[in-house]
């Protein structure tokens, strides 16, 4: 078979390790012959295409981002968009196409397979918001990366008897918070699925201060508070409508320094949670759901996604996975919130 690959949406560590195994596995022991499409839709769109033999994937596993590069194009904003995709494909003599993404790639691949394209998508982002599946690669490194930040600055923070707000990414989903405040003992964690109440949080940071230590505050980039609004966007938005996010640690930083009189600083860790090389976790997953989504294509499956249940690598249809964000359920947020102050 002649089966298309590319990776859309924000670059996230592991798809260096999906596009290895696709390529491994359909060549080794389908036979088939791979074409990656550059920079996610945009390459399918303008037929920018690049053959992913054996030699092209040698020594990808560790690295991060994307050998086939990634971006935020939208077949589906453009004029003739889906139209030219199909072309493409059927001048190209593609049988089969696999997309790597999240809710936005994966909402695109999701439109083409019922319009008839053989799609199957994979999982993934840092943000682990996606439905039907218990993780998505790109998250674990993303919260390694987080939390080893945490642990560095509970040490900073109590030599200076200052409060440290950390800023991690997420957008609508505050699973890198939770799991990163968790892991590195932070006093107080916000997410956008429960708006906060600043009073409370100011109460968190006195307490800790009290207790003869300062406190550190891991704040998603999506999060609001219960009364008025902080600003957190940059006005900015993408080709599928999304508002740029950022600013809430700087303004809640400053809230907290003026209500309990001491010192406060934001500490916005951004990209670096996307860059650099997976975590073991991240290059097992990503692998298994390489190898798994060639099966799927060689099983006549299309408009499905591979996902991870349990320890098992499953099928789920494309349109239940993009219905709608996996958000922090209550219960997850209370078993943190035991540990705030
Ligand atoms: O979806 C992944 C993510 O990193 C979000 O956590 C973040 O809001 C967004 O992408 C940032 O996107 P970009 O850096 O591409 O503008």
């Amino acid at each position: 078979m002649r089966i298309g690959i590319l990776t859309g949406g924000g670059d996230c560590p592991g798809l260096n390790a999906v596009i290895r195994a696709v390529v491994r596995k359909g060549i080794g022991e389908y036979g088939d012959e791979i074409v990656g499409f550059r920079d996610g839709w945009r390459g399918v769109l303008e037929g920018d295409t690049v053959p992913m033999d054996l030699r092209a994937v040698r020594g990808i596993l560790p690295r991060g981002g994307t050998v086939l590069g990634t971006s935020r194009t939208n077949p589906y904003a453009l004029d003739g968009g889906p139209e030219r995709v199909r072309e493409t494909l059927e001048r190209l003599g593609i049988d089969a196409l696999i997309p790597i993404g999240g809710e936005d790639t994966l909402g695109v691949a999701t439109k083409l397979s019922e319009a008839g394209l053989k799609v199957v998508g994979v999982p993934k982002t840092i943000d682990n918001d996606l439905d039907s599946t218990d993780y998505t690669f790109g998250f674990d490194t993303a919260v390694g990366v987080a939390m080893e930040a945490i642990d560095r600055l509970h040490t900073t923070g109590d030599s200076h008897h200052r409060t440290l707000v950390v800023e991690v990414m997420g957008r609508h989903a505050g699973w890198i918070a939770l799991h990163a405040g968790m892991a590195g003992g932070a006093n107080v964690i916000l997410i956008p699925e429960n708006p906060f109440d600043v009073d409370g949080v100011v109460a968190h940071c006195q307490h800790r201060f009290d207790s003869g230590y300062s406190p550190i505050v891991v704040v998603s980039e999506g999060a609001q508070p219960k009364d008025g609004d902080l600003i957190t966007t940059t006005g900015e938005k993408d080709a599928f409508g999304h508002v740029r996010l950022g600013g809430i640690g700087q303004q809640l930083a400053s809230l907290i320094e003026e209500r309990t009189g001491r010192e406060a600083r934001a500490v916005v860790l951004g990209h670096i949670q996307r860059g650099g090389t997976p975590s073991p976790f991240d290059r097992v997953l990503a692998t298994r759901f390489g190898l798994s989504a060639v099966d799927a294509v060689h099983d006549g499956q299309s408009g499905v996604m591979v996902a991870l249940r349990g320890t098992d690598i499953v099928r789920v249809p494309l349109s239940a996975a993009t219905a709608k964000l996996k958000l922090v359920p209550a219960e997850r947020y209370a078993e943190a919130e035991v540990f705030f102050g």
